[in-house]
């Protein structure tokens, strides 16, 4: 064992060299949803923050938009396609059950000599797939590895069910995780070289008891697609929405509290928060009980609703390109959602834009 506590990262520096974003160019607005469905402008904004959302062009499955946001975030790198060591894609709407989505997308991206694996840990898998990628980076296993957090929800969502349709949206955000060693000059973010940039360490949690408040209940092993199935809609996410809203509320803050102790920071330390984007209220409600100020808060659940793993490297790529993540900034990275789960992950802000 190191002598570092626990869910501190240790072995080689690891750091991201590299952001991409995607969204699709189609947006709904609440105004919209209410021509189909029992709802309105007022209730969404008031009881989500929501605003709008996008949706993907029919025909397009989450790789594609995962591939859209993983070229860009390997040209900020600097990144040949080929030098990716493993390519881990997190998604609650995969193409398929099998393969996996992150196979498609390292093929049309070029990475052909990388492994290529999906995280499932529901809104919480960017962050999951944030720590499996900087574990493998540290350990020596990768030099680079390439995270995407891909969705396109709207193919998974009961467009007859107003408590859930208004709360979700298409598109994907990824990330190149490097170690410091092996960044150099020259991309368009300058990478890393000479930076400071360091991913610090991850709180990652479950609780199974909540399996049941956020889920797709067919099409598993547990319920096989049948006539039965598709006529009772069960291929569509069904949620419990007070015992995910009471649980996000509390689990946000505590999580928060355990990966700064584990780093040896603290709130007050916390330049930029980014929590994954379900809800303004949730949001508003962590934010309260961590007691960070309102300004060092990154939101954009407004315009583009829920889009599960892809919110918080959305987030991101909009931070940086609004200038609010500079040199040296600790930034607190926050998911959570279905499992239930949550990943929190504590980061130093480098030089060359990560
Ligand atoms: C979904 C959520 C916004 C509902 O808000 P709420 O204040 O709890 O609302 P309720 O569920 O109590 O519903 C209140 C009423 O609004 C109705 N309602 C639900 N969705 C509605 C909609 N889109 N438009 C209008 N009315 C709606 C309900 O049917 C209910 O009507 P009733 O009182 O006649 O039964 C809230 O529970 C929430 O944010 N949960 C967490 C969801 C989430 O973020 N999930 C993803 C986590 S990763």
């Amino acid at each position: 064992m190191s002598s570092q506590s626990l869910g501190s990262l240790s072995g080689r520096p690891v750091t991201i060299t590299g952001l991409g974003a995607y969204l699709p160019s189609r947006v709904i607005t609440n105004d919209d949803l209410s021509q189909t469905l029992d709802t309105s402008d007022e209730w969404i904004r008031q009881r989500t923050g929501i605003r709008e959302r996008r949706i993907a062009d029919p025909g397009l499955a989450s790789s594609d938009l995962g591939v859209m946001a993983a070229r860009s975030a390997l040209a900020d790198a600097g990144l040949a396609p080929e030098e990716v060591g493993l390519v881990v894609t997190a998604t609650i709407s995969p193409d398929q059950l099998m393969p996996a989505t992150a196979a498609r997308v390292a093929y049309q991206c070029g990475c052909l000599a990388a492994g290529a694996y999906d995280v499932s840990a529901g809104c919480s898998g960017f962050v999951f797939a944030l720590a499996m990628a900087s574990s493998a980076v540290a350990a020596g296993l990768e030099d680079h590895v390439l995270v995407v957090g891909a969705e396109t929800i709207s193919r998974i969502l009961d467009w007859e069910d107003r408590s859930t349709a208004v709360l979700f949206g298409d598109g994907a955000g990824a990330a190149v995780v490097s170690a410091v060693e092996a960044t150099r000059q020259g991309g368009p973010s300058g990478g890393d070289a000479g930076g400071s940039g360091r991913i610090l360490g991850f709180d990652l949690g479950g609780d199974g008891s909540g399996a049941d408040y956020l889920q797709i209940p067919a099409g598993g092993s547990r319920l096989p697609a049948s006539c039965a199935t598709v006529q009772a809609r069960q291929h569509y996410m069904q949620m419990n929405g007070h015992e995910v809203y009471r649980f996000a509320t509390r689990v946000v803050a505590e999580s928060a509290a355990r990966v700064l102790a584990r780093c040896g920071r603290r709130t007050e330390d916390i330049d930029l928060f980014v929590p994954h984007q379900a809800n303004l209220r949730i949001i508003e409600g962590a934010v309260k009980k961590l007691g960070i100020p309102e300004e060092r808060v990154f939101t954009n659940v407004d315009r583009y609703g829920n889009t599960s793993c892809a919110s918080i490297p959305l987030c991101l790529t909009e931070a940086r390109a609004e200038g609010r993540l500079r040199p040296g900034d600790l930034v607190l990275l926050m998911g959570f959602g279905a499992g239930l789960s949550w990943g929190a992950c504590l980061l130093e802000w480098g030089e060359g834009g990560v």
